[in-house]
């Protein structure tokens, strides 16, 4: 009897030397400006002294920037040496599972110390806070990831951290509070007493399980009204997504390795971050009209700010203390289902990405969470990694992309964004497989 085995390589690793040293700024390649961000009183576009209370001098800078490319610091790349290049993987396990004759990879953000992409920009925010002499930051969580990575990047730059994580996280995931709380950082469950903003939900509410727009509204609350403090946003703004680009640039050198060009680049979305991250890099050549890549945005159906919401102006948060920002939006009053992937629980979306949906170069679609964690579970059982509850959206769309090439009987080649691990999501896949989740619910 004679075996044949088919040697397929399934990891494309860079070498440290290879991290890159520059941030890309997609703001540079845009055919049409992003619509600017408005004073809500004035309704004129803001300069630079409206986000001055919250962020340090550079990062606003960035925000606005125009430039193609902004040097990534030695000291943000020492850090994150720690864990990138992250691995680029093939799904070949999944792709024979699905029978497909499409290519499925993922770039893997699960192998960072907080689990996910987040720490891309949190280390970057806490070097040029403490850059400026910040000692202080305060921010908000949902699923914990980012509260996470703002712990572990204030542990490394020598800043005290506090986190307001949204209260139905705080229950499901009591790991995850301690697992911030390692890294010395203080949690608190939102809505809190703490603030003006956590106390008025609680007065309306006093069972509110919290969201993404009401933890905002209470770590600005915080940073605006404390000198010594300022504020971390781990989504949604350019400069964040400008720091994850880092992603999208390792990956375009990680598939050239594997000989490839990817037809369709996926990430989830929440405030839009990961899912910038990898696809900004690749949507250079998309806007410089050399490729026809797509690119979709995967969003849950009880969030679907790009699928459902309105494109207008609408602020950041629930109290409406943000500037107005120009995104798809449910409304920031808007408080979704408690569903498990806490990272996609946000009322609306990057005004970058928007403009982009808005423009047409990036599609969006929604699924239910019993969908993604059906895909979660195949994904765990054919590649052996358990994927965050928010990262599991992007394996359902790169699962059902690969099962239209089968369809069509075409090739098709897939990336997806791992966003991140699911080790402290345990309880929603116990209940997924003990068959009691349902769609819209805990
Ligand atoms: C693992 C993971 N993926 C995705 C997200 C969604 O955020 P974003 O859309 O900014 O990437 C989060 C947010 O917490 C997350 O933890």
């Amino acid at each position: 009897m004679t075996v044949t085995i088919t040697r397929t390589q399934r990891r494309f690793v860079l070498p440290e030397s290879e991290l890159p040293t520059h941030y890309y700024n997609i703001a540079a390649d845009l055919p049409v400006p992003q619509p600017p961000p408005l004073h809500p009183a004035t309704r004129e576009p803001i300069g630079p002294e409206a986000l001055a209370p919250l962020f340090p001098m550079e990062l606003i800078r960035q925000e606005v920037s125009a430039e193609r490319l902004i040097e990534i610091p030695e000291e943000v790349r020492e850090a994150y040496r720690i864990y990138r290049p992250t691995p680029l993987q093939r799904a070949i396990g999944l792709e024979r599972a699905l029978d497909t004759p499409a290519r499925i990879y993922f770039k893997n953000e699960s192998v960072s110390p907080a689990g996910s992409h987040k720490p891309n920009t949190a280390i970057a925010q806490a070097y040029y806070n403490r850059a400026e002499g910040v000692t202080r930051l305060v921010t908000e969580t949902g699923a914990g990831q980012w509260g996470s990575a703002l712990a572990f990047a204030g542990a490394m730059f020598g800043i005290e951290t506090k986190v307001f994580m949204v209260r139905v996280s705080y229950e499901q995931k009591p790991y995850r509070r301690s697992f911030i709380e390692s890294f010395g950082a203080t949690v608190v469950p939102s809505p809190s007493d703490q603030t003006n903003a956590g106390r008025a939900i609680l007065a309306a509410d006093p069972d509110s399980t919290g969201s993404l727009g009401i933890a905002i509204s209470e770590a600005v609350e915080e940073a605006a009204t404390r000198d010594d403090t300022k504020y971390a946003l781990g989504s949604v703004l350019n400069h964040v997504l400008l720091h994850q680009t880092v992603i999208g640039q390792e990956a375009i050198a990680q598939m050239g390795m594997a000989g490839e060009e990817p037809d369709v680049v996926i990430g989830c979305a929440g405030g839009g971050s990961n899912f910038a991250g990898l696809a900004f890099p690749f949507l250079a050549d998309r806007l410089a009209g050399t490729r026809q890549t797509r690119f979709l945005a995967v969003e849950p159906a009880s969030c679907p700010s790009l699928t459902q919401g309105e494109y207008r102006y609408d602020f950041g948060d629930t109290a409406g203390t943000t500037p107005l920002l120009k995104m798809h939006t449910l409304g920031n009053d808007f408080v979704p289902a408690p569903i498990h992937a806490g990272g996609l629980r946000y009322h609306g979306m990057a005004p970058m990405v928007s403009h982009l949906v808005d423009q047409g170069f990036v599609e969006a679609k929604a699924y239910p969470q019993t969908a993604c964690f059906e895909a979660a579970v195949q994904f765990a059982r054919t590649e052996g990694l358990i994927a965050a509850p928010e990262s599991s959206h992007a394996i359902r769309a790169a699962i059902d992309e690969a099962l239209a090439a089968r369809e069509a009987g075409e090739e098709r080649v897939i990336l997806f964004n791992l966003s991140g691990h699911g080790f402290f999501d345990m309880a929603a896949y116990d209940a997924y497989l003990g068959g009691g989740l349902a769609d819209g619910q805990a």
